[in-house]
């Protein structure tokens, strides 16, 4: 570091706001300034109102797994994303196993966890593999008169969609509307300059009837039980001494719904943009192999679909030598944790070689994704045969960015192939 000219340090609370807010959303320049600058408030930093940012890698981990250290519940939620109105979409997920701490986390958990056997993940390579071949092979026909094809809509999205479809069972005949229902609740989520009002009203009726949905889905299920997840789920459910309520099994898979999916869109679509970038992994990446896993991997570090998590302290707890005091919230940085060169020297090179055993994209502790395989497999399959197929592919013209606070990714990426 260049002591002798040290760059200007912005108080805390504006940086924060850009990187929630504006900062966020984009593979720049400008992004990676901003986590230097968050970076230099480290290793935790004071927003006032009772609120901390944790910032260091250390810190970051501990904090994911230390359990005093507890999940927003929905009343917290609220009081924390202060601009968020109160709504069915936001209220949906009050019930699900991300908003509890143990034991009802546990409960819950256990249910879908056992769910996810490498068994039924190995089944699922051989799917995604026919999944990704053939939004490969619609994606001529899709192709514009300017030659372009959007790579989001005709891929980035196709792929969650479908396993996670595949993966919870839900039939054939009722995807299109789950799909459109769903996607009312993600339109909802952006930054958008249109009618707020309007979008949150829609995604409210779309969450609805995706709860409705749900509910008929689980009772079928439980009636006669299929070879998929959602039958195990409810089967292990049945099996405890307190088993879920119809609203926690509905709102669990929800859950898995939404969280299978957007995430792992972006992830795709990340790596999509940065091998435009960088296009001599391309071919390496389009050969499999470990490198392919690791392009994965540095991407799940370099641009992350996630940039932070919440968590809250109920009593005083002391975290990286400072006493964070009771009733305060915590914004966690894994995405600044991310860079941290003490356990990633050169942070901003992207170097799929790197050891990735320790990137918090997914979490931590007991509320680690219980779908970061899965996830990974997807993107590994989707990458490697993109590149395979179309050698030469390049993206044209504007991507359009998910302006999604707290998220990295994007809505449209044309592409020439
Ligand atoms: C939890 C990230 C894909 C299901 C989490 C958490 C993170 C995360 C950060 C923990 C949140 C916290 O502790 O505050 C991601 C990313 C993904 C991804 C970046 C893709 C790139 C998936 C997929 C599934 C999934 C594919 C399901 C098939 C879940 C569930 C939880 C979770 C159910 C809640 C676990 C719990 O609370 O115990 N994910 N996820 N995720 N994820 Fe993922």
């Amino acid at each position: 570091q260049n002591t002798a000219n040290p760059a200007p340090v912005r108080p805390v609370d504006e940086v924060y706001t850009e990187f929630v807010r504006a900062g966020s959303g984009r593979q720049s320049e400008e992004w990676v300034r901003l986590i230097r600058e968050m970076a230099a408030h480290g290793p935790i930093a004071d927003l006032g109102r009772n609120r901390f940012a944790v910032i260091g890698f250390d810190e970051v981990d501990e904090a994911l797994k230390n359990p005093e250290i507890l999940m927003i519940d929905f009343e917290h939620q609220q009081r924390f994303l202060e601009d968020v109105p109160d709504s069915v979409s936001v209220r949906a997920f009050a019930d699900t196993m991300l908003m509890q701490n143990p034991p009802n986390h546990t409960r819950m958990r256990k249910v879908f966890r056992r769910a996810f056997t490498p068994r039924r993940l190995n089944l699922l390579r051989d799917s995604i593999e026919a999944i990704v071949d053939r939004a490969l092979d619609a994606l001529p026909e899709k192709t514009g008169p300017d030659g372009t094809v959007d790579l989001v809509d005709n891929f980035t999205y196709r792929i969650p969609i479908q396993v996670i479809s595949d993966l919870i069972g839900i039939p054939e005949a009722d995807r299109p509307r789950v799909e459109a229902d769903a996607e009312l609740f993600i339109k909802a989520t952006e930054l958008g300059d249109g009618d707020d009002g309007e979008r949150r009203r829609l995604a409210d009726e779309g969450t609805e009837r995706l709860q409705e949905y749900f509910r008929g889905f689980i009772a079928t299920r439980r009636a006669e039980p299929a070879e998929d997840l959602a039958s195990e789920a409810i089967a292990n459910s049945d099996a405890m001494e307190d088993p879920l309520t119809e609203n926690e099994m509905t709102s669990n898979f929800l859950l898995l719904y939404f969280a299978g999916f957007f995430t792992t869109v972006h992830l795709i679509g990340n790596g999509i943009v940065h091998g435009d970038r960088e296009r001599h992994w391309m071919p390496l990446v389009a050969s499999g192999g470990t490198v392919a896993d690791g392009y994965v991997g540095e991407t799940l570090r370099a641009w992350p679909s996630i940039l932070f998590t919440a968590r809250r302290v109920a009593d005083p707890v002391e975290l990286g030598g400072t006493t964070l005091p009771a009733d305060s919230d915590l914004v966690v940085m894994t995405s600044v944790a991310n860079r941290d060169p003490a356990v990633y020297p050169d942070p901003d090179l992207f170097d799929p070689y790197r050891d990735h055993g320790r990137v918090l994209t997914f979490g931590g502790g007991a509320h680690f994704c219980i779908g970061a395989a899965l996830a990974k497999m997807e993107a590994r399959v989707a990458l490697s045969k993109l590149w395979e197929r179309h050698p030469d592919m390049r993206l044209s013209g504007e991507p359009e960015l998910a302006q999604v606070p707290g998220v990295i990714g994007y809505n449209r990426l044309p592409a020439r192939l």
